[in-house]
């Protein structure tokens, strides 16, 4: 499969940036998230769907250097990024093999398999669960984290500007391209996964100020959506102003003492139980 027939985002320097910026806003929540699902030292994990290794960073410091990272992704340019990021952070237990996370052959002895932004991109998260999960040993942790895009970001109080945003970035239903509501379907597919009911975690992150990083963000991903968004919806690039964007959205929100609040984040962890196998 080619991978730019799932990832909607595209392929860019531009895109990279974007991951980075989108990991200083929602990393402290995954930090949380990943804490209360039971991560911690000396453990082995599997960080699928690892990007530009945002998330197996932040496992690295969860495990701590008696624990192992190891991160499958599909798109070999953006891994280059995430190992030269590793190496900069100068952890020696993160590597990363280039792949599909369905094809690649992978140890089935880890304490944990994580994710963020991953099953929003499968066909079936519920296989793609079902098969991860015999990478995990019994008793051993699945925990992903997924958004509601359908929320879009949403400022308190709203303006023109915040109310046209929204409609910019909210795709027509039955548009195709990633489950956009993945975060509200992760239990189900834990279930469907033959996993326990999972616990759940839901945070949104929010701010305001002239330094909160959500107006980039924004912009940024309004930018990387650009082309998939003009093919469905026929927006108008122009229309949008995407260079002056962030700007416009700084002084909207500030210039009123309003804020900003980014799209909910749900994640989902269980134990794999000794049923919960491979079928
Ligand atoms: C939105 S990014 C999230 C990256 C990272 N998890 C994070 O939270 O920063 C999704 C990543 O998953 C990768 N991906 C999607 N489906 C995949 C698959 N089946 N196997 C391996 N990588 C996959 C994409 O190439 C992309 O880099």
């Amino acid at each position: 499969m080619n991978p730019d027939d799932v990832y909607a985002l595209g392929r860019s320097d531009a895109e990279t940036r974007r991951l980075i910026i989108q990991h200083q806003i929602y990393g402290p929540i995954t930090r949380r998230f990943f804490q209360a699902a039971g991560i911690g030292t000396r453990m082995k994990v599997l960080d699928v769907g690892s990007g530009a290794g945002d998330v197996s960073l932040l496992l690295a410091d969860l495990v701590g250097p008696r624990g192992r990272v190891v991160g499958v992704e599909m798109n070999a340019g953006i891994l280059d990024t995430a190992r030269a990021r590793v190496a900069s952070a100068g952890w020696g237990n993160v590597t990363f093999i280039s792949g599909e996370a369905h094809e690649v052959l992978l140890d089935s002895d880890f304490d944990a398999v994580a994710g963020r932004w991953f099953l929003m991109y499968q066909p079936d998260p519920a296989a793609t669960l079902r098969g991860l999960v015999g990478q995990v040993r019994p008793g051993g942790v699945v925990a992903f984290q997924e958004n509601d895009f359908t929320y879009p970001p949403t400022v308190f109080p709203p303006s023109d500007l915040s109310r046209q945003l929204q409609r910019w970035t909210i795709p027509p239903p039955g548009t195709p391209g990633p489950e956009m509501q993945m975060g509200t379907k992760l239990f189900k597919a834990y279930l469907e996964a033959g996993l326990p009911a999972p616990e759940l975690h839901v945070e949104a992150p929010a701010g305001g100020g002239t330094d909160w990083p959500g107006y980039d963000y924004v912009a940024e991903t309004l930018r990387s959506l650009l082309p998939a968004l003009q093919r469905a919806t026929g927006l108008d690039p122009r229309q949008v102003g995407i260079d002056t964007l962030a700007a416009r959205l700084r002084d909207d929100v500030t210039s009123r003492q309003a804020i900003q609040m980014l799209p909910i984040t749900y994640g989902a962890w269980a134990r794999k139980g000794s049923s919960a196998s491979r079928e």
